[in-house]
């Protein structure tokens, strides 16, 4: 069944297609885009209907979850989380929060809550995150998470004409277990 978590603040379900609309406001952004790898812009009508039209196949497939961030408050939109699964049980986070409920700790708060099932539902023993070394807010993301950072590969990706080098984390099933029981 698709995941549905929930968290003090925040809803994490599956996108609707009543959500497009607000999607493509918000990942439409271009601050979105800027420091993102597979995000279109301009975010022209029906991709959003498009991408939350591959959710489902994807995760019965097992090669994606991908969850909308709703604000309980009121009921509203503000970003998308999901994982992306690898090999050897491992899966890679990726998260946009739309800009105007940026750093109000949303994306912190749904972040440790999908690595919280992905380690406990899930089975996964590593999760992995990589953000380019010009979004620092991303790696304090992960930080907060409890990710470490495992390195920077130089020049890893090209974007808008300039190679950039990425910074990889990553959080194991060990590491979680010991913060977990820390607590
Ligand atoms: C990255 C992003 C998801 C963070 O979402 P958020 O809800 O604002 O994240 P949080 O509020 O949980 O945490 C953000 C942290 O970054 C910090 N931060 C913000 N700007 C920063 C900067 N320029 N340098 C360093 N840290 C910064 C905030 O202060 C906060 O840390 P704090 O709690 O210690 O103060 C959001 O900025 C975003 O969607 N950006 C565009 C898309 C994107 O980059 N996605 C990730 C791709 S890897």
């Amino acid at each position: 069944m698709y995941p549905k978590l929930e968290t003090e603040r925040l809803l994490l379900r599956k996108f609707k297609m009543s959500d497009a609309k607000s999607v493509q406001k918000l990942a439409g952004e271009k601050e979105i885009y800027e420091t993102t790898l597979n995000i279109p812009h301009p975010y022209e009508d029906g991709m959003a209907e498009s991408w939350i039209g591959t959710h489902i196949e994807h995760f019965k497939e097992k090669k994606s979850l991908t969850l909308a961030i709703i604000n309980k408050k009121d009921k509203q939109l503000i970003g998308a989380i999901g994982l992306s699964f690898m090999r050897y049980n491992k899966a890679e986070i990726g998260y946009w929060i739309g800009k105007d409920f940026w750093d109000q700790g949303f994306c912190t708060e749904a972040g440790k809550a999908l690595v919280d099932y992905a380690f406990t539902a899930l089975g996964m023993n590593k999760i992995i995150g990589r953000h380019l070394f010009i979004n620092p807010s991303s790696g304090r993301v992960m930080q907060k998470i409890g990710m470490r950072k495992e390195g920077t590969f130089e020049d890893d990706v090209l974007k808008d004409s300039y190679y950039h080098d990425i910074v990889y984390w990553g959080i194991t099933f060990a590491t979680w277990t010991e913060l977990r029981d820390d607590k």
